[in-house]
């Protein structure tokens, strides 16, 4: 059987471990030898215990713990060659060239850098006199296959991102805590929720928790949102409602591009309607506490899908991302998932909303 590693790099999201045990358990099944690469990108730059054999054991009882059990980070290291060739040196020395990369999109683009350099990095350690002929010959290429592991749903060619379901939960269950006490009272609370460069998050909790707004970053409001604002919020209190909900994307922005803030929302308010308001940030607790059912089974529907596609990859196989497309795993060039993802950014910066949605949008 082949040796292939899994390992999770970037911000963590809940599912992931239910993806890292799919792929060991699968990788076992087929008669593989399957290794945990400890802290994401930098854990395979330093080698030594931070590469270890994983057995079906070891991931028991991780299904329904939220973040990753073998740890991630943003690796500096990673980004320089000298670090790349440390890297190759790890998984080289294992006999380790099948990798799957759960992680997001700046994660996902590393793995495609390190697989086009790749025989350039075996050549030059057979070179230095690091490793054998024999090694280089039998390590000569390395397969890849990426999984998206994040809560903001950011990347295109997937329906859903492992952990964005849970984190949907999580912002539901603190609207809802929220709404208790806003209701009596009568305050309005304008919610921050996370998403980086993405409104999903916003947009369908705004959706889900009957919020009164939502500013997100693909969807500007027009310059007199302020007016518009405050005409629903006053709209809501006259028919009966004692409380106000409004939820901000971390990233959103005005036409100008200028942020609009938690803080901004809530002057709006005070200045112009004098309710009592309140701002709240949730912050990391959206990416806590246990996977739901669906970023569970999302994990092990990926993650299964992840090793089969290793199975069937040769040399020449460009790398790919599984992804879910309506209820089927699919397997989608990574490269052009990545360029997608990459033009809804460039859309956005050049103020092309109406672009940058259709992009995000399936294809
Ligand atoms: O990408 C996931 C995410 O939680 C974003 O929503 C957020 O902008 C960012 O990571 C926060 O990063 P950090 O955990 O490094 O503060």
């Amino acid at each position: 059987g082949r040796s292939m590693a899994v390992f999770t790099s970037g911000g963590d999201s809940q599912g992931m471990n239910s993806a890292v045990r799919s792929v060991v358990r699968m990788g076992i099944y087929l008669g593989c030898k399957v290794y945990f690469i400890y802290e994401g990108y930098q854990g395979m730059c330093d080698g030594g215990e931070n590469i270890r054999e994983a057995d079906w054991n070891l991931v028991s009882d991780i299904i329904q713990r939220g973040g990753t059990i073998i740890g991630s980070a943003r690796c500096k290291d990673f980004r320089e060659k000298e670090g790349r060739l440390k890297a190759c040196f790890n998984l080289i020395e294992k006999d380790i060239t099948n990798l799957v990369c759960i992680g997001g999109d700046g994660s996902l683009t590393g793995a495609n850098t390190f697989r086009q350099e790749w025989p350039s990095l075996v050549k030059e350690l057979l070179q230095q006199g690091k490793i054998s002929k024999e090694k280089a010959e039998k390590c000569g290429n390395i397969q890849i296959v990426g999984l998206v592991g994040s809560i903001d749903n950011d990347f295109c060619g997937t329906d859903m991102t492992i952990g964005t379901d849970t984190a949907l939960q999580r912002i539901i269950e603190a609207v809802d805590a929220v709404m208790a006490t806003a209701q009596s009272h009568q305050r309005a609370f304008v919610i921050e929720v996370m998403g980086r460069h993405c409104g999903y998050l916003g947009l369908v909790a705004a959706l889900a928790s009957e919020a009164d707004f939502c500013f997100i970053p693909e969807w500007p409001p027009p310059t007199n949102w302020r007016e518009i604002l405050c005409a629903k919020l006053h709209h809501t209190r006259s028919t009966g409602n004692r409380l106000n909900i409004i939820i901000v994307a971390e990233g959103a922005i005005d036409r100008e591009g200028k942020p609009i803030t938690v803080e901004i929302v809530r002057d709006v308010i005070k200045n112009t309607l004098h309710y009592d308001t309140r701002a709240t940030v949730l912050g990391h607790v959206q990416r806590g506490g246990n996977p739901s059912a669906f970023d569970r089974l999302l994990g092990c529907r990926m993650g299964a899908e992840a090793v089969l596609a290793l199975m069937e990859m040769t040399p020449e196989s460009e790398p790919c991302v599984v992804s879910i497309d309506g209820n089927q795993m699919v397997r989608v060039p990574l490269m052009e998932c990545v360029a997608r993802t990459q033009a809804v950014q460039k859309a956005m910066d050049g103020k092309e909303w109406e672009l940058a949605v259709k992009l995000r949008g399936r294809s």
